[in-house]
């Protein structure tokens, strides 16, 4: 309670927004005043006239809200937050596969750091990147660093997508051993799961979707039961926001150690201590924000 009061304190004296990516903890996700999925908190930044800006999520989406909004403070409450994904590319390597490709565009998933973005035509989330892919003039495609979400992409389109080699270790813990069992003990219910899952999983969805993408379809959905395949953070906001509907996870070990970092007291320390300011140099910082921008003027399209 004495947590819940002085975070309340805090937004106020710092004229201060929370912002939480669907698979932060229970606690955090029920204090921010935004939750949602990459793209979505991508807007949110941009739109809300906070000053500051406390992102519980992972490195580089404070480091993407802090690019698009170099007016605004942008806080990650623990500095240790960071994707193995976005780790997974950098800079000089993406530039020396676009001199083996020099017709095609580059178009890199928002899990990067800010200066591979800035080496790239446009940047997409799990929410448009199939819209952006065939929104390009050019037919050559370099998709980084998700080797899956590019494979994914690859099968919905003409193009030819030239994919990175990273993954996210969280997510190719699921197997299709696990989506088949689960199938066997729940026959009625609809598989969703997220593009970062390994292709023989994909392949046995009915929907594969972004976090918020899975949370909208399962409202409008006939169905009760749902198995889902992604981070067990996003059940969180399944049960809440779906009395009656049955969630069951693909396998119990897809819990991303860096998501689950950010605390309530990370939060307070952060606003107490202005812990810790994400910055990206100016140059870096233009040419990732066009990136950024295009993905957002591309719109959503799941
Ligand atoms: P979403 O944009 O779908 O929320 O995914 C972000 C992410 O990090 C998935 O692992
Ligand atoms: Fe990165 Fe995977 Fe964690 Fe998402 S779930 S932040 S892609 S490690």
């Amino acid at each position: 309670m004495y947590e819940l009061e002085r975070i309340k304190q805090l937004k106020k004296e710092r004229k201060a927004i929370i912002l939480a990516h669907n698979y932060q903890r229970a606690e955090v996700q029920d204090v921010a005043d935004f939750v949602g999925d990459s793209f979505g908190l991508s807007q949110k930044a941009v739109t809300s006239g906070a000053e500051v800006i406390v992102f519980c999520g992972v490195d580089f989406m404070a480091e993407s809200a802090a690019v698009l909004n170099p007016e605004k403070t942008v806080l990650l409450p623990e500095l240790a937050a960071q994707c193995p994904m976005a780790a997974m590319i950098t800079p000089l390597s993406l530039r020396l596969e676009r001199e083996k490709h020099p017709e095609a565009a580059v178009v890199c998933y928002v899990n990067t750091p800010a200066s591979v973005k800035a080496e790239s035509d446009i940047c997409c989330t799990s929410a448009n990147a199939i819209k952006v892919v065939n929104s390009l003039p050019q037919n050559e495609i370099i998709f980084v660093p998700d080797r899956n979400l590019a494979l994914y992409v690859a099968a919905q389109t003409d193009k030819k997508i030239i994919a990175w080699d990273g993954y996210c270790p969280t997510h190719h813990l699921i197997l299709p051993g696990d989506v088949l069992i689960e199938k066997e003990e729940h026959p009625d219910a609809e598989v969703l799961v997220h593009p970062e899952c390994r292709p023989d999983v994909t392949a046995l969805a009915d929907k594969v979707l972004s976090t918020e993408g899975i949370l909208r379809y399962v409202k409008q959905s006939g169905s009760m039961e749902f198995i889902i395949g992604t981070e067990l953070g996003l059940l969180h906001r399944l049960n809440k926001e779906n009395p009656g509907k049955k969630f069951f996870a693909a396998t119990k070990y897809t819990v991303c150690p860096n998501m689950k970092m950010n605390t309530l007291a990370s939060i307070i320390r952060a606003l107490e201590k202005n812990e810790h300011v994400m910055s990206v140099p100016e140059d870096i910082r233009i040419k990732a924000k066009r990136a950024l921008d295009r993905m957002l003027e591309a719109g959503r399209g799941d």
